[in-house]
């Protein structure tokens, strides 16, 4: 059929259909804009439960801060898993592109990673989180003490919690990456050379990147061991350090 002149395709296409026509469409449309609200509310729940251990984690870092002078927590970032990276994982399982299947079968839709700087706060930390009595430690791949065969490094943690909504509470998982400062900068390059599509002399990089992970092996127990040297020597204060020390302390925490 002929269009007329100067007419968008799609305002005459719906001009013409019948009522039960447009029925139909208008149908379709809720079912769509469904499926994308359904998605939303899953992610809302994900990007909750990503906020309560987060929470979890700084409430440590600021207990041990105050109490201990100890900050065994650099930083912490958190993400969503995007929808494509979802496509992908549930592709490669051989699953249904649907939320029902990212809920049973994707671990990390919601990731949090969490950046220590010697390798005894990455342990000490985990235990930490994992015996507290609402985290459910589902899964512990500890590539610190099994390191992948190109390098990495991390202790890696799948926890559940319950998460509580205005009319239900919901058990949410979340993937904890442990890590030191160095083994982030290791594996930040790391992952470049992943997406990158590709890269000239990439056998030579590679292998280079597996010797630099195992310097950085060495160098975050060096540091470790100099720190428990530092602790292990340190002179007690006089009881007018002690006072000062204290004084210095002493800064009552902001909201
Ligand atoms: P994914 O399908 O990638 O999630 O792997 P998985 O489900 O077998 O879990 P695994 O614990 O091995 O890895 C999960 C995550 O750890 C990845 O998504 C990365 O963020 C990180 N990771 C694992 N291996 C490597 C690696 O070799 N290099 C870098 N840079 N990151 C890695
Ligand atoms: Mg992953």
């Amino acid at each position: 059929m002929e269009l007329p002149e100067k007419r968008i395709p799609d305002q005459y296409f719906l001009e013409n259909l019948s009522e039960e026509q447009m029925d139909g469409l208008m149908a379709q449309g809720i079912h769509l804009v469904d499926s994308a609200l359904q998605y939303q509310e899953l992610m809302m729940m994900y990007n909750c439960a990503i906020r309560e251990v987060r929470t979890k984690l700084e409430v440590l870092n600021a207990d041990l801060s105050v109490r201990y002078q100890r900050n065994p927590i650099e930083f912490i970032s958190c993400r969503l898993k995007k929808p494509m990276s979802l496509f992908q994982k549930l592709q490669k399982k051989n699953l249904p592109f649907s939320l029902s299947a990212v809920e049973k079968n994707i671990n990390d839709v919601a990731g949090i990673r969490v950046i220590c700087s010697f390798i005894d706060d990455i342990y000490a930390v985990a235990a930490m989180l994992t015996e507290q009595d609402d985290i459910t430690l589902l899964e512990t791949k500890d590539y610190i003490k099994n390191p992948k065969p190109n390098g990495y490094r991390s202790l890696h943690l799948i926890v559940e919690l319950p998460v509580f909504f205005s009319d239900q509470k919901k058990n949410m998982r979340v993937e904890v990456q442990i890590r030191t400062i160095a083994m982030d900068f290791w594996a930040s390059l790391e992952h470049q050379l992943k997406y990158k599509k590709s890269v000239k002399n990439e056998e030579l990089i590679v292998r280079e990147l597996t010797e630099c992970a195992e310097d950085i092996a060495s160098i975050d127990q060096r540091m470790l061991a100099i720190r428990n040297t530092i602790d292990e020597n340190a002179e007690s204060p006089n009881t007018e350090e002690s006072l000062r020390e204290k004084l210095e302390r002493f800064n009552i925490p902001s909201l």
